[in-house]
């Protein structure tokens, strides 16, 4: 089959495209290599049609698209903390950028599956999080994230089908620093043999899900014979922000041990996923363990 990734040069879409290629699929890359870089697809660049392009032109886009059999959209722009400095930027992209796919497989007739986020939850107090709790984001990034969805919503009704991820903190190899989640950012700093810095108490919780277990589930979504839904992507495991600096630094064999800083704006306290849904009609499961990941990146890292 032949697929079009947008956002293909960054970290979760470049493990989609490893993937789809070694199952022998074509794949059309789309990328403004805004954050994504090309070394990321390095492994596949013989085997993929990249182009460099914005989400915001409609039109190409359109040209790409043709003759492909469904679309991965992964490009966005992806910092919480930036959206509150760029907000007309974050609503073009996540928002506009993510109705010109929707509009284009309409008029296609091909199907989507897109990358929401659990930022369009925000602070919820019952956790474990379900599909249909309260969509109430904290911060910009998380708004646009709920309108790509109200807009998901809306073109399901006019005929296509359009199924929403919603990750929550996804690791991996190949996040991108300047942008990354908190593993990458105390994976680096330790690596330099500098302590883990936790923003807050660090007893926040989070729902670390490996970038393998999100590739997945985007498979098994584009294969799924539901129309239209919104699935948790996580593990519907939470491990707090100290507990993960602790598993980090004693991978490390360092002794060091975490530094404070104020907490970050916009930055949720509780984050854990029930993953029923996907577990059900997906048949998705994710299958890595955070703590035994960290051991092997940390343990490699030191070779
Ligand atoms: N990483 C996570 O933990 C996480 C969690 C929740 C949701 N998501 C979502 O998953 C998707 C992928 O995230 P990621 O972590 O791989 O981020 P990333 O920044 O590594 O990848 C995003 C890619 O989109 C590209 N891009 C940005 N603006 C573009 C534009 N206008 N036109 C074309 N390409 C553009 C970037 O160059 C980059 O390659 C995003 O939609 C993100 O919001 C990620």
């Amino acid at each position: 089959m032949k697929f079009l990734v947008t956002g293909g040069a960054g970290f979760i879409g470049s493990h989609l495209i490893e993937y789809l290629v070694k199952h022998k699929h074509s794949v059309v890359v789309v990328d403004d290599l805004h954050s994504g870089k090309l070394e990321n697809i390095s492994n596949s660049k013989h085997q993929v049609e990249f182009f460099k392009l914005n989400i915001l032109e409609q039109k190409k886009l359109k040209e790409i698209a043709k003759n492909v059999d469904g679309i991965f959209h992964e490009a966005s722009l992806t910092s919480v903390q930036e959206s509150f400095k760029k907000k007309t930027e974050y609503y073009n992209v996540n928002v506009i950028g993510t109705e010109n796919i929707f509009m284009i497989a309409k008029e296609l007739g091909i199907r989507v599956v897109f990358a929401s986020s659990a930022a369009v939850y925000g602070n919820i107090n019952k956790i474990p999080i379900t599909e249909n709790s309260e969509r109430k984001p904290q911060n910009p990034y998380g708004e646009t994230k709920m309108k790509a969805e109200l807009l998901a919503e809306k073109y399901s009704q006019l005929g296509t089908q359009i199924i929403g991820l919603r990750y929550f903190n996804v690791y991996g190899p190949r996040q991108n620093v300047a942008y990354a989640g908190v593993i990458t950012k105390f994976l680096e700093n330790v690596s330099k043999h500098k302590p883990p810095l936790i923003h807050g108490d660090g007893l926040q919780v989070r729902d670390f899900v490996y970038v393998g277990d999100v590739v997945t589930a985007n498979l098994l979504a584009m294969k799924s014979k539901t129309k239209q839904r919104f699935f948790n992507i996580g593990t519907g495991v939470a491990t707090s922000i100290l507990d993960l600096a602790t598993m980090i630094i004693n991978a490390s064999g360092l002794s060091i041990v975490p530094i404070y800083d104020a907490p970050l704006v916009g930055d949720v306290y509780t984050s854990q996923a029930d993953i029923s849904l996907a577990k059900s009609l997906l048949k998705w499961k994710p299958k890595t363990k955070l703590e035994n990941w960290i051991t092997t990146f940390v343990r490699s890292m030191n070779k």
